[in-house]
């Protein structure tokens, strides 16, 4: 046969269910190790990291790849360390990274960024600078979600095994987690198991305790706890805990009766915030005061600019940012957000600063309407990042500078491609991390034209 006649070989398509041993040579994007079939067919196996020979469980086979579990390490990889954040011998599902050292951690985040930019984006030709190290390897997060269920030893309040939705793992200390934010859900589940609450069961719909919601003001030493329950009465919970009960929710957004806190407060660098209980807030405190320096100096502002804050939560980068520009408009579809942003205008004596809610589709022509054309725009969408018609309004606004503060490079990298096919440029990117040992990435791209 003539070279380049032959037929193309498939590599054997894996089957769901079945079981695999594997070496992970790589990590994806979205932190799941890649491994290749004997006969070259993609895996992407959870809860693996490069250099380990794994037993993995095919758990989806689609055409091109297959993903699946580690049931088993067979062989570590050299890099491996020892799991510190360990509930019930189960390795900490938060921390899906925690067996990685953390400057390899650092170091794979970094390059997802610049992987995502190049490939997904085909940009080229940017700078890329350090990523900025998390402050705090563990015990960072502001905001935790518990489940409860029911095990052999009794109602559980804890995190749902890998993949698991009806089996939940009890936690007795997180290591993601405060010592402040344990106590609260220890103390909640000893109050349940002490009144002989019962955790709501999907399966057979009895039991009313469904969730468990602890934030915190790092910094004002304040605890928010909402319980997520089916309708039901009982005692109210410890009078220390400020406890939300949503009556009718199955998901963490129901009405809610206040017995407690009603609102958070928070402070990042000089300024104050209040976070009301459905209102986004970063879930990493101290790292959200980096992010917002990077922001900053990406920003570049010279005391005069009208600043559009699109994604603008409770006003945390346009607050941050007034002082330094002229007026700062923002833009957020939660309305109890929204509320909060003003509030905080107020609260740090912000004068310059105004708040609008609206989806960012129809919302910034109506700014554009309100406030004329801004110099800076500051993006700060969710995981999804921006749908066209949002980069159409965006460039709309015909801004000297874009900041992009990103969650996902997956999403950030076809909307910097789009940005800069309609005339902006790439200057720079720069990974941080706010979540280690986790696969989460955060980054701040500016764009000028
Ligand atoms: C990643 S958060 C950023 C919030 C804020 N910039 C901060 O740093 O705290 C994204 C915000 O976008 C808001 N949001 C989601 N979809 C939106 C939309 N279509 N239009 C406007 N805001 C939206 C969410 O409510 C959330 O507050």
């Amino acid at each position: 046969m003539e070279a380049g006649t032959s037929p193309v070989q498939r590599a054997p398509r894996p089957r769901d269910g079945e079981a695999l041993e594997l070496e992970v040579t790589a990590l994806a994007q979205g932190g799941r190790g890649v491994a290749r079939t004997a006969g070259g067919f993609v895996v992407f196996v959870a809860g693996a990291i490069p250099g380990d020979r794994v037993r993995v469980r095919v758990t989806k086979s689609k055409r091109s790849y297959a993903e699946g579990s580690a049931i088993a390490i067979l062989t570590a990889s050299g890099d491996r360390i020892a799991d510190r954040c360990v509930h019930g011998g189960e390795p900490c599902p938060g921390a899906a990274w925690q067996g990685m050292p953390y400057e390899m951690q650092l170091a794979a985040k970094a390059e997802q960024v610049v992987d995502a930019l190049r490939r997904i984006g085909k940009l080229e030709n940017f700078a890329v600078e350090p990523p900025v190290a998390a402050i705090a390897p563990w015990r960072y997060r502001n905001k935790l979600e518990y489940s409860f269920g029911v095990g052999e030893d009794g109602l559980r309040l804890g995190f749902h095994a890998r993949g698991r939705w009806d089996e939940v793992i009890d936690v007795d200390d997180c290591l993601l987690a405060s010592e402040e934010n344990n106590q609260a859900r220890n103390q909640i589940r000893d109050w349940a198991r002490g009144g002989g609450l019962p955790a709501y069961d999907r399966a057979a719909g009895g039991g009313f305790l469904r969730n468990l919601i602890v934030r915190e003001g790092v910094r004002t030493g304040q605890i928010q706890t909402r319980l997520v329950t089916s309708p039901a009465s009982f005692e109210r919970p410890p009078v220390d805990l400020h406890t939300v009960v949503e009556p009718e929710s199955g998901s963490t957004e129901g009405p809610t009766g206040a017995l407690g806190l009603e609102y958070l407060e928070e402070q990042l660098g000089d300024l104050r915030f209040r976070i009301s209980p459905f209102a986004f807030f970063q879930t990493n405190t101290e790292m959200a005061e980096r992010l917002y320096e990077v922001a900053h100096e990406y920003a570049d502002l010279g005391g005069n600019e009208r600043v559009f804050d699109l994604y603008c939560g409770i006003g945390t980068i346009g607050l941050s940012m007034a002082e330094r520009a002229g007026e700062v408009w923002g833009l957020e579809t939660n309305e109890a957000a929204v509320i909060d942003a003003e509030h905080n205008a107020r609260l740090n004596a912000i004068s310059t600063a105004n708040f609008r809610s609206a989806d960012a589709r129809l919302g910034i022509r109506a700014l554009l309407d309100e406030a004329g054309k801004p110099d800076l725009v500051v993006i700060d969408p969710p995981r999804s990042g921006l749908s066209q018609k949002v980069v159409r309004r965006v460039l709309e606004c015909e801004a000297r500078r874009i900041v992009y503060v990103s969650c996902n490079p997956t999403t950030l990298a076809p909307n910097a491609a789009q940005l800069c096919e309609a005339g902006y440029t790439l200057r720079r990117v720069r990974a941080l991390d706010m979540f280690p040992q986790t696969p989460h990435i955060e980054s701040v791209a500016e764009f000028v034209r």
